[in-house]
């Protein structure tokens, strides 16, 4: 189907462009726009060997969209975003899991300077969710010196929704500005990535503190061995989760899936 017979704003990489503001801008090194494509992520995994860091794709759709631990990414046309951005980390920054959080928080405020007014949620490791239900997820893979950090963002799915997924356009009841919401998001990434690379996760914990999901639940996270049940306590400073398990034991993660217990 084509983007005219569902009468979305297109991509247009200079509308995005003119959203990024001049101190942000040389840390971009190129902006691609798809039609459609098997995955962002898929595409800079390949790429990574001759491209430079801070080269960004968005796609109209994705054919192979993924999500976390091996699962698909829906990925209709023109219905969605469909991001992904290569960065190279100096040697020093090794600590995935810290960036993961720090990418969750960078969206949020994204979101927020879009204008969406309900609280967001962050779910670790970094699964944006509106009154439990998904908006937006990050999907992080490292090979060598680059992270490809994919970023997909429900905008106007097609209906009827998913009761487990919710989109901007619900919320706002509006048309959805596509662009515009694209050139914060490229803008959030170029001005925060910058600044965990030198001081880490601190300047965003207390953001993720504000709209931590699973604070003081009781959840089971689900190792690929195991699953251990307890209360939720938060993140440590580098992104890992706290749980103090049945035991009374303080236990950290820095991977797994986390469910919450009725
Ligand atoms: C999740 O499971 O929550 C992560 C979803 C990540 C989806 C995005 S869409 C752009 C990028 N390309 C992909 O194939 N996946 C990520």
């Amino acid at each position: 189907m084509s983007l005219k017979n569902l009468s979305v704003e297109p991509l247009d990489a200079n509308k995005i462009t003119a959203i990024i503001a001049t101190q942000n801008q040389v840390y971009l090194s190129n902006l691609e726009i798809f039609s459609t494509i098997d995955s962002t992520n898929q595409y800079l995994l390949e790429k990574k060997s001759n491209c430079p860091s801070g080269w960004a794709c968005f796609a109209e759709q994705q054919t192979q969209g993924r999500g976390r631990r091996g699962r698909s990414w829906f990925s209709p046309p023109g219905a969605n975003i469909y991001f992904s951005l290569l960065w190279r980390f100096a040697k020093t920054v090794h600590d995935v899991s810290g960036l993961s959080v720090a990418i969750g928080v960078i969206v949020t405020q994204v979101l927020q300077k879009y204008g969406i007014e309900e609280h967001i949620q962050l779910k670790w490791p970094n699964d944006i969710l509106i009154k439990g239900r998904k908006l937006a997820g990050i999907l992080l893979e490292k090979r060598g010196d680059a992270i490809v950090m994919g970023i997909g963002i429900n905008l106007s799915l097609p209906k009827p929704i998913e009761p487990a997924r919710i989109d901007i356009a619900e919320m706002t009841q509006q048309p959805v500005a596509r662009n515009y919401l694209a050139g914060l998001l490229l803008n959030e990434l170029l001005a925060n990535i910058p600044l965990y690379q030198t001081e880490g996760l601190t300047p965003f914990i207390s953001v993720w503190q504000q709209h931590d999901y699973l604070a003081g639940k009781k959840v089971t996270v689900h190792l690929p061995d195991k699953i251990i049940n307890g209360t939720m306590c938060g993140i440590t400073a580098t992104g890992e989760l706290l749980l103090q398990d049945e035991e009374n034991v303080e236990q950290r993660f820095s991977y797994g899936e986390v469910s919450v217990r009725c």
